[in-house]
């Protein structure tokens, strides 16, 4: 049997018609640069994640970027961010002239500890950067007072959980509502994926929307006219289009992987060797990622090979130990928590149209392996 991590062939199948509608008319119009699409797909983009502001852009790791320069950073300035995440959130630190300071992560949900955070504040910090990893958003009801303490702005790398919610103080709120702004990536293997590279940048504030809308144009407001240098980073309106055809499939497709998820949860609870994700009762998770923990982890992995089940590690080095960031002083054992998930999980294939079987089979797999 062969069975997928993702399947966007199966996906493709059931939405072919309107996706090839909708690229077609950009091909017949030949208008590929910041067309309607654009402008059409950040409106619908606002409204799902009730912010005032959307700001397309090339990829998810451009809108992390764009904010980043947007904050004027100076060479000692700190970012802080959470080690257990893919590398663009701290790349993009980086990128933009920061200086990225790890701090460890929540053992159940893996996202970054509020305690933490609030430990690791110098008078050089000037961002917090919580991830919302696999779906599930960060306690921002605890992140958001401790950067209000000290003037920090909040970038909510929001790349695997766009339409996810979470209660904060007793109300719903959505992933890049409340922060300075929210950040999100349309790579073809997040809940909404495009045909290639995407991003968008969700915030309330008029005046940062502006700016973000510069720095993606070569930091121009005016053709030829440039106010600052920024970059090359429009959203395709190819991508636009076909982000836009999906788009109304986006909140079925997150409630089948919830129910993927819930299948194998209850498969795995009270398991001894196979711990299924925490998903805090404050949150609705999305699931771009079905993870478990597990001792002797690769063996597993290696077993699921061989019976054609695809998975992965997300993420087998975390980035304080990445050689590329050696000199910021981290050593193995500085941060525990994110060390031992990278020895410990695995992600299971969770994707909508995944069939009844190869779920069955992934089951049986995992719990022959700890038989
Ligand atoms: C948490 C996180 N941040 C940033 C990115 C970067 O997004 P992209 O690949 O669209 O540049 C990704 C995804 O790939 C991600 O998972």
């Amino acid at each position: 049997m062969n069975v997928p991590l993702l399947d966007l062939v199966a996906q493709y199948g059931n939405i072919k018609d309107d996706v090839e509608r909708a690229v077609m008319a950009v091909i017949r119009r030949q208008g590929f640069i910041m067309g309607p699409e654009v402008a059409q797909l950040e409106a619908e983009v606002a409204k799902l994640s009730r912010t005032r502001h959307a700001i397309g852009c090339a990829s998810g790791t451009d809108a992390l970027l764009l904010p980043l320069r947007a904050l004027d950073l100076e060479p000692g300035d700190e970012v802080i961010t959470t080690p257990f995440t893919f590398f663009a959130t701290a790349g993009a630190i980086h990128n933009a002239g920061g200086r990225p300071v790890f701090v460890d992560i929540d053992a159940a949900t893996y996202n970054i500890s509020p305690q933490a955070i609030e430990a690791a504040i110098t008078p050089r910090t000037r961002a917090i950067i919580p991830v919302h990893l696999f779906g599930q958003m960060a306690a921002l009801e605890a992140i958001l007072p401790i950067a209000e303490r000290h003037g920090l702005a909040v970038i909510e790398d929001a790349a695997q959980a766009i339409g996810a919610r979470r209660q904060v103080n007793g109300e719903w709120r959505m992933a890049g509502e409340l922060g300075t702004c929210g950040t999100l990536s349309f790579f073809p293997s997040k809940n909404l994926g495009a045909f290639g590279d995407g991003g968008m940048i969700v915030t309330q504030d008029p005046v940062l929307a502006e700016r973000l809308r510069r720095l993606r144009l070569h930091g121009g407001a005016k053709q030829y006219v440039h106010d600052e240098v920024g970059f090359n980073s429009r959203l395709d309106t190819l991508q636009a289009a076909v982000l836009l055809a999906k788009l109304p499939y986006l909140a079925e497709w997150s409630t089948a992987r919830a129910r993927n998820a819930a299948r194998y949860t209850e498969a795995f609870s009270g398991h001894p060797a196979v711990c299924p994700p925490h998903v805090d009762p404050a949150n609705t998770h999305i699931y771009n990622q079905y993870t478990i923990r597990v001792p002797r982890r690769d063996e597993l992995q290696a077993r699921l090979k061989e019976r054609g089940i695809g998975s992965a590690i997300y993420y087998p080095l975390p980035l304080h130990l990445q050689p590329c960031f050696s000199r910021l002083g981290y050593r193995q054992g500085s941060m525990p928590v994110s060390e031992s998930a990278a020895t410990s999980v695995i992600s299971l294939p969770v994707y909508p149209e995944m069939p009844r079987d190869h779920q069955d089979a992934v089951i049986e797999a995992v719990l022959e392996f700890y038989a």
